[in-house]
């Protein structure tokens, strides 16, 4: 890109509203260090909807859980900062945090089960939470409850306000959490795996309530999820982690079309396809994540990939800029035939069979 074009593009994004620099969170176990998280770099953007995608054990809840301070123990943040609105996360006291959750940046979570409290009326709990806040008097929070009830489009929200979790749907749980992450209003919304737990209907449901609370409030999404498929449907950004480490990020429409990494390169291969023929199997990516106690040394994926080269074995690939707004970390991704034809386009309205909406588990 020349010099005024990546202004011109710089010019038409707005500031982040948050900025993660070289994020690391560790574990110290008894056999070692393991690096969760190691050097996580990216921004958001406001309203913006970003996926975080990646296998199980990839770093991706640590990541969401380290910017918010939440990192269970034995883990520790142990370097990077975390800036919204120009202020150090990882810097201000405890009180100071626990204002941000919740009520500038909520978090929902992929069991609704272990986040509602079973002994308390539904609409109760999101009432406190902006009450937590001061943001209402009761009488508003209360009044506010149904109406977000409403917006999530629970039915007959009056009288589910009374309801206790248990007497509620999974889906509707689901939405029940989703509401309480809006009811002050933040500005980001951070979603760990939401609609894992649910069938396949109710999860597409909840991404299409996802992806219009993003449009109507403006409120910007952070989606972490495993599934290709979810990104697809939902984000306009993607960050794809491999190993505690981001190994590509970009727009969406770009690096479905042309990933610059084997790793998402295999993501994207290994996405189901409606209309794949039955003998089809699906392809799964060969061998296992890394340990994270003892990563492969040279590129972390180097075991697994089938355009690795000698000094994949040996040089730590970094994180460059191979597109117009596309990072990806590989040493050689020239001689890759990664190219659009040979992936499956399961981009909304693309011609592969997987219709908008319709996001395959
Ligand atoms: N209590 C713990 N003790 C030691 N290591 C841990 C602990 N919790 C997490 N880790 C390490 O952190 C890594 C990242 O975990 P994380 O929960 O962020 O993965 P994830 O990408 O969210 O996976 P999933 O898709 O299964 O939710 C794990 O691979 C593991 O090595
Ligand atoms: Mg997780």
């Amino acid at each position: 890109m020349t010099r005024s074009t990546r202004a011109d593009a710089a010019k038409r994004l707005p500031a982040p509203i948050l900025q993660v620099k070289d994020l690391q969170t560790q574990f110290l176990t008894h056999d070692g260090i393991v690096k969760a998280v190691d050097g996580v770099t990216f921004d958001l953007y406001p309203g913006e909807s970003l996926g975080i995608v990646g296998e199980s054990g990839s770093g991706k809840s640590m990541t969401a859980l380290s910017l918010l301070r939440l990192v269970p123990d034995p883990g520790k943040i142990v370097g990077g900062q975390v800036l919204f609105r120009d202020q150090d996360l990882q810097q201000i006291s405890d009180e100071e945090i626990r204002d941000i959750r919740g009520r500038d940046i909520a978090m929902i979570f992929q069991d609704p089960q272990s986040s509602l409290n079973p002994v308390l009326q539904t609409g109760f709990q999101i009432a406190e939470a902006m009450l937590a806040h001061k943001k209402a008097t009761k009488q508003q929070a209360r009044q506010r409850t149904v109406e977000l009830l409403k917006r999530v489009r629970i039915p007959a929200a009056e009288s589910r306000v009374k309801d206790y979790p248990h007497q509620l749907s999974g889906g509707m749980r689901q939405r029940a959490m989703i509401a309480m992450g809006l009811s002050n209003a933040p500005s980001i919304l951070i979603a760990d795996e939401p609609t894992t737990a649910l069938d396949v209907t109710v999860q597409a449901q909840i991404l299409e309530l996802l992806a219009d609370l993003n449009h109507e409030l403006g409120t910007a999404i952070v989606m972490i999820t495993h599934n290709m498929g979810v990104v697809a449907g939902l984000c306009t950004r993607v960050l794809v982690m491999y190993a505690g480490q981001i190994v590509e990020q970009g727009p969406v429409d770009q690096i479905f079309e042309n990933p610059q990494h084997p790793y998402t390169w295999s993501l994207l291969r290994s996405i189901p396809r409606v209309d794949a023929l039955r003998h089809e199997r699906l392809r799964s990516i060969e061998g296992l994540a890394p340990d994270l106690l003892r990563p492969p040394a040279g590129c972390r994926f180097h075991p697994r990939c089938p355009f690795r080269i000698e000094k994949c074995l040996t040089d730590l690939p970094p994180l460059v800029e191979v597109k117009p707004d596309q990072l990806a970390s590989c040493l050689d991704r020239a001689k890759k035939e990664m190219g659009a034809d040979k992936l499956l386009d399961i981009r909304p309205g693309a011609a592969s069979g997987l219709e908008p909406g319709k996001i395959i588990p």
